[in-house]
């Protein structure tokens, strides 16, 4: 079936089934072309709550999923393709988190959405990478337990120098591997162009950054500024969605590595099929559980 064909049949069975697709920035275009929300990761939490329809695909990874039925406990939520998971979102388990927390009793625990729903259970407000600096700047103490990424840790700590922050080792795989050598490489190639970087990058990658923002902070920054060139310092797909979106500027990626396999896993054919009832993987927790893991999220609207 082609690309066109099969998005038609889509949109049709989305209708007839009372399904909406919230796809994030990082699946391919002809997803984002069907989808009825996309953005970052804030945007989908937030989003997914005010959709009418009674069924919900994620186009994303599997923490985004768990947030859309932890938001929406009445809808059914499907992640569009099960493989989709986030290895920043699991390198951390719940004994590890109880065991910082005996250690640093007094340190309000600050979890990046980036994290499986059972770690959420144990922590006091979540953040995205659009809204944590916000976040943190607003939490009536200054000591944070932030968890698990050490490079938005760091981002945030030099941003808010007034707030304590422990780190712990973590952090994504996918944006940690460019190196700051390789941004200066970039920058030397297009020196007219601006270098707009993803916090989940390392520091001295950051360093060199002329913005730093969420991936729809980077798609924003790239629509509205008077620039006409851009090196896009997270997931190759943002560069992708920038060419199409902005045909006369130009747009470079900080490195072709940025390539994040979980995301990529999510095709057209997943979302058709999930559809079908054939793909997908329903979403399941307990009302206890939710309950639970609501608590940190339900703070991080608030505050955000
Ligand atoms: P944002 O969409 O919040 O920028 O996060 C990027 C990311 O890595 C999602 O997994
Ligand atoms: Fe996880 Fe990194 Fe992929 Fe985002 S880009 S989903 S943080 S592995």
């Amino acid at each position: 079936m082609l690309v066109r064909e099969m998005q038609e049949k889509i949109m049709e069975l989305k209708k007839q089934k009372d399904f909406c697709i919230l796809a994030h920035s990082y699946v391919a275009r002809e997803i984002i072309e069907i989808a009825d929300v996309t953005g970052d990761s804030f945007a989908l939490a937030k989003e997914a709550m005010k959709m009418p329809q009674k069924n919900i695909i994620m186009c994303g990874v599997r923490f985004m999923a768990e947030t859309a039925k932890i938001l929406s406990p009445e809808k059914t939520v499907y992640l569009a393709n099960p493989i989709a998971g986030c290895p920043m979102a699991e390198q951390m388990d719940t004994d590890l988190l109880s065991q910082l927390k005996e250690m640093y009793p007094d340190y309000t625990v600050v979890a990046y959405i980036n994290t499986t729903a059972e770690l959420k259970t144990l922590c006091d407000v979540c953040v995205t990478s659009s809204s944590a600096v916000k976040i943190i700047e607003k939490i009536d103490n200054d000591k944070i337990l932030f968890i698990p990424d050490c490079n938005l840790g760091d981002y945030i700590s030099k941003t808010l120098p007034n707030k304590t922050l422990k780190l712990v080792h973590g952090g994504c795989p996918t944006h940690a591997r460019v190196s700051a050598n390789e941004a200066k490489k970039a920058k030397e190639e297009h020196p007219n162009a601006l270098l707009l970087v993803h916090p989940e990058c390392l520091p001295g990658v950051v360093e060199q950054a002329d913005y730093v923002g969420s991936t729809s902070g980077i798609m924003d920054f790239a629509m509205k500024s008077d620039a006409k060139e851009f090196i896009i310092g997270t997931e190759t797909s943002i560069e992708e969605h920038l060419k199409y979106l902005c045909p006369d500027k130009k747009f470079y990626t900080m490195s072709k590595d940025l390539v994040c396999h979980n995301m990529k896993a999510i095709t057209l054919p997943d979302v058709y099929n999930c559809l079908l009832g054939e793909m997908g993987e329903e979403i399941k927790m307990s009302d206890e559980f939710i309950a639970s893991a609501r608590k940190p999220i339900d703070e991080m609207i608030r505050l955000g």
